[in-house]
């Protein structure tokens, strides 16, 4: 049993919790990261499968993300842009295959104005959002009673327009189906990245990654903090002064492994949907332990394949693919800087991942490099390397990308998300605005509650 003292504790070594601890010790704050895992960064994960290198997490950086593209360049590390020169691919209702440049998918006439249509009324939307306070909007408890798919339903008859709008929240970002989340929700997804149509456009959203890998972010955020990051030290307990008790105040944390941390402070920072797994003594407040049970994470395969060369540029095509009517709804070149070798890498999103868990392993991988060969052809369904990201499995993250409210969970706890409990803050990417569900949320989190912190040891 090993007992140890700071100013903060931190629960979790992602990029939120590491942002924090750097923030703090600038500070001149005392701090401990205790993280569960035998690595840091969370879902940001960058590894060599079979000799190739693969972003199993996050990897793409778009424009708006200022606080982690500010991070980026703090830490010295270099961006280079997404392979997109040729055409994208997109796969329609009755299974035909389109090339196209631009955003708009190459639909008939009328499903392409219905889309615009949509797109910009969707913008206008946007534009009335706090992504901060989506719950301050004056019609907020409305648009959190209907799903986004009934929106969309009273919106338009056109089915292939309503495939499409609901493509750019349900499958690339929430990756729940578009009946199981709210329109505040969906607009607040479009918020947080500055409009619905910087989704819309995948050149936008999906712009740079990182030379060597986004994990380098948390990597070189951990390596500042030297001794005081530990790993494969799993908090299962949290013991706190409740202002009620009068007792004195401060935290009591304790880890599975036996490490005993006392602080004035602690910062949980992992995914909210975690919180359960840990006892509070005494219990959370009890609207904290509802709106705990109203949030969930989104379930998606990040599919990695590998081939001896970026076969597809060949033919003239990008590597960009979208069909809401496909199993892997998006797929883009994903090959390495300066490497040879090309890399697609696709995703299967919420029900589709469902229909896969129901087969073996193998039959998941043919039937994801049969979908991936409708793009691309034949050839695609020879990778020399091939990895499927399942963060579902991950006991530390439980699902993938990140977590949001079920329906009319978001007017009714969001508000509740952030605040603290005493001596306890929260920080995470999935309770962010502007990055919400990114790395670039993660960090403003983690700045948010450092700032927090600061101010109250300063009153
Ligand atoms: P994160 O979950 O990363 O960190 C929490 C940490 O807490 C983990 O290390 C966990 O082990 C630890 N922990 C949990 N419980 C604990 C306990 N009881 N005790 C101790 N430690 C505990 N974003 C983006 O910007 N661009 C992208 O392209 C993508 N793509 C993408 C793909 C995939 C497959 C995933 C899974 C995610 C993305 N994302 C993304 C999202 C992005 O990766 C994510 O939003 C942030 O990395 C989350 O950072 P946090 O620090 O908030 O949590």
């Amino acid at each position: 049993m090993t007992e140890i003292t700071r100013d903060v504790v931190i629960v979790g070594a992602g990029a939120a919790g590491l942002t924090a601890a750097n923030e703090l010790k600038k500070a001149g704050l005392s701090v401990v990261v205790l993280e569960a895992r035998d690595r840091v960064g969370g879902r940001l994960w960058t590894d060599v499968i079979d000799g190739a290198m693969l972003e199993i997490g996050g990897q793409w950086v778009s424009p708006d993300q200022e606080a982690l593209k500010e991070v980026i360049d703090e830490l010295g590390l270099e961006t280079y842009s997404r392979y997109r020169e040729g055409d994208s691919v997109y796969i329609g209702p009755e299974g035909g295959l389109t090339r196209f440049t631009g955003e708009i998918f190459p639909v008939g006439p009328e499903t392409e104005r219905e889309m615009v249509r949509l797109i910009e009324k969707l913008d206008a939307m946007v534009a009335q959002i706090d992504a901060d306070a989506p719950w301050e909007h004056p019609d907020a408890e409305a648009l959190d009673r209907v799903s986004f798919q009934a929106w969309l339903e009273a919106e338009t008859a056109d089915q292939e327009a309503r495939d499409n709008i609901a493509l750019f929240i349900a499958g690339a970002m929430l990756t729940k189906p578009a009946y199981a989340f709210s329109a505040l929700q969906a607009l607040l997804m479009a918020a947080s990245a500055g409009s619905f149509s910087h989704l819309v456009d995948a050149d936008y959203i999906l712009d740079e990654r990182v030379v060597g890998g986004l994990q380098q972010v948390p990597l070189l955020l951990a390596e500042r903090l030297g001794d005081d990051v530990l790993l494969d030290q799993a908090v299962s307990e949290v013991e706190w002064a409740d202002a009620t008790s009068g007792s004195a105040s401060g935290v009591i944390i304790r880890t599975e492994a036996g490490l005993t941390v006392r602080a004035r402070f602690a910062i949980l920072a992992h995914a909210p949907i975690l919180y359960p797994w840990i006892e509070f003594i005494p219990a959370l407040p009890r609207l904290k332990q509802q709106l705990h049970q109203h949030i969930s994470m989104g379930f998606v395969i990040k599919v990695h394949a590998v081939y001896d060369r970026p076969f597809w540029r060949e033919q003239g095509l990008s590597g960009t693919a979208f069909s809401p009517y496909e199993l892997s709804h998006e797929a883009y070149d994903n090959t390495n800087f300066g490497d040879e070798r090309g890399t697609l890498v696709g995703f299967v999103s919420d029900r589709n991942a469902d229909e896969l868990f129901r087969v073996s392993a193998e039959e998941r991988k043919a039937r994801i490099l049969e979908s991936l060969s409708h793009y691309f052809g034949d050839e695609a369904k020879h990778p020399v390397v091939y990895f499927e990201s399942d963060w579902g499995a991950e006991e530390w993250t439980r699902g993938a990308y990140a977590a949001s409210f079920d329906m009319g969970g978001l007017s009714r706890y969001g508000a509740d998300l952030r605040t603290a409990v005493g001596p306890i803050h929260f920080a995470c990417s999935d309770m962010a605005g502007a990055g919400y569900q990114h790395v670039d949320g993660a960090v403003r989190m983690g700045r948010l509650v450092a700032s927090q912190i600061i101010e109250e040891t300063r009153a």
